[in-house]
């Protein structure tokens, strides 16, 4: 595996497999990894034969900094676990190299419509800070796949969007959330968790769950499902940040041509803030998605 933090040689090295008639697969990450992340590498492998991954805690999507400051950094860790998988080539640039004269700046990509609604709203910057440093990421390692983790679903809605719009030649794929046995999401965020906390943590999933089967059972009375979310998440200790049930699709209000349905979940558990999402479909059997429910709950 080769490690590179400079734009200039990591793109020589791509050069030379793209001359050997190789392809490239890209993940980009900001590091602290763990089998979510390591999923992306395996999925990225079946599109390429090279993979390459970055390791970046973008300072340019952080809103604050105490933030940007607490985000797990495991440097020599991630390494070794890359090594493991087979990586071929991983960069890990610091913020002079991707931000030579500061993130003021920076030009920047904004994808209109998807970054300030939702999580954008409480995020200003957040989107506008991701769609631009994988632009420019994109642009630096030339892939011909990039792989996403559904778990940021608007992450990977304002992503997908932004490649279509610029016309960028790179097939997006999106990998499944990964979970813990007892159904939390897997985030670097997890380790802010005390272990108090993450007893409690798959609350969220299961608060999450308990919307799924609520919209299923044909409710339709959102606002009164999130109070009662909000307040099943308050009860098991956590802070509902926000809750969201929007067209899967289009990430806009649900109407009568809504085929199926996002519920989108953030909360605060001590120092960390955790977030979920589930699409429902709303074209399926009730009765069947009933049944893989309660045999999905009792595998847990
Ligand atoms: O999902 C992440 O880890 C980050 O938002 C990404 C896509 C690596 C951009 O910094």
């Amino acid at each position: 595996m080769q490690t590179f933090a400079e734009i200039a040689t990591l793109r020589e090295q791509i050069k030379q497999y793209k001359r050997d008639g190789r392809s490239i697969a890209f993940v980009p990450t900001m590091g602290n990894l763990h089998e979510g992340h390591l999923t992306l590498m395996r999925k990225a492998r079946e599109h390429a034969d090279i993979v390459v991954a970055s390791i970046f805690v973008n300072p340019m999507q952080f809103e604050r900094s105490d933030d940007l400051n607490n985000y797990p950094r495991t440097l020599e860790d991630d390494l070794s676990k890359l090594a493991n998988e087979g990586i071929e080539i991983v960069f890990t640039p610091t913020p002079d190299v991707i931000y030579p004269n500061g993130t003021d700046k920076q030009s920047f990509v904004e994808v209109p419509g998807l970054s300030n609604i939702l999580e954008g709203v409480s995020r200003p910057g957040h989107f506008r800070g991701v769609a631009t440093v994988v632009t420019k990421l994109f642009n630096i390692v030339q892939p011909e796949v990039a792989c996403f983790g559904e778990k940021d679903f608007q992450q990977l809605a304002v992503i997908q969007k932004m490649t279509e719009d610029l016309a960028l030649d790179i097939k997006i794929v999106n990998v499944p959330t990964v979970r813990e046995m007892d159904g939390l999401a897997m985030s670097s965020r997890n380790n802010l968790l005390t272990m108090d906390e993450r007893q409690r943590a798959p609350v969220l999933a299961r608060t999450m769950r308990w919307i799924s089967s609520a919209i299923r059972g044909g409710r339709d009375d959102y606002a009164s499902i999130i109070e009662d979310a909000s307040d099943q998440l308050r009860a098991a200790g956590l802070q509902p940040d926000e809750i969201f049930i929007r067209d899967a699709n289009s990430l806009g209000v649900v109407s009568t041509e809504t085929t199926q349905v996002v519920i989108l979940m953030s909360a605060f558990l001590g120092q960390a803030r955790l977030i979920d999402n589930q699409v429902v479909d709303l074209t399926t059997d009730t009765k069947e998605e009933a049944n893989v429910e309660s045999s999905s709950e009792s595998a847990e």
